[in-house]
């Protein structure tokens, strides 16, 4: 057995739950009257979305989509697969994208161009962390919640080999391997 990992506090839930009102705020502005789509990367988007939407207060839909991203080993294959599909169209809906981390930017590039090719009316992002320094592909975030050190992070939905996504609140994870 190795040792535990430690878990250091980056945002407390207080910090987050701010930064979500704040978001939901801009989002307001923008799609208050245009009854968008909230579209859901699974799995690490869930908390994240379930508090958000609980902030607007205007139409909406939901929606979640899987693809696969990162096991056990963290690195991001360079391949991505839809592992869960969309359940309607979204042909000429204002579609938001909810993600939980970019990374490299691979997962979320990917998916925006897989969107794009079905035709919404609008297609934007909102992110709840941006890692920049690991960036590999250009991805424009409209919506960001935090900018986060070239670290793991894990809870407020954000897993290591599936563990830690119950954490309310974002830690940067240590001596995992
Ligand atoms: P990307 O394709 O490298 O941008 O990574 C996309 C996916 O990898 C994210 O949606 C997350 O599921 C996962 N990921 C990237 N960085 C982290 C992290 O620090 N903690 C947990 N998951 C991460
Ligand atoms: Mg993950």
């Amino acid at each position: 057995m190795g040792s535990q990992p430690k878990l250091c506090i980056l945002f407390s839930r207080q910090e987050i739950d701010a930064t979500v009102s704040r978001l939901a705020a801009e989002i307001s502005q923008s799609y208050g009257d245009k009854h968008p789509l909230m579209l859901g990367i699974l799995k690490g988007s869930f908390m994240f979305l379930a508090d958000l939407v609980r902030r607007l207060d205007f139409p909406l839909e939901v929606d979640f989509i899987g693809l696969s991203s990162y096991g056990k080993d963290k690195q991001s294959s360079g391949k991505i697969k839809v592992t869960q599909p969309l359940r309607s169209p979204i042909k000429n809906k204002e579609v938001l994208v909810i993600e939980d981390i970019v990374d490299t930017g691979r997962t979320t590039a990917f998916l925006l161009d897989y969107l794009r090719q079905q035709k919404p009316a609008s297609l934007k992002l909102c992110a709840l962390t941006d890692k920049p320094a690991r960036r590999q592909v250009p991805v424009p975030i409209d919506y960001l919640g935090f900018t986060v050190p070239d670290k793991f992070l894990v809870g407020y939905g954000l897993d290591w080999d599936e563990k830690y996504r119950n954490l309310p609140d974002l830690y940067i994870i240590e001596d995992k391997d």
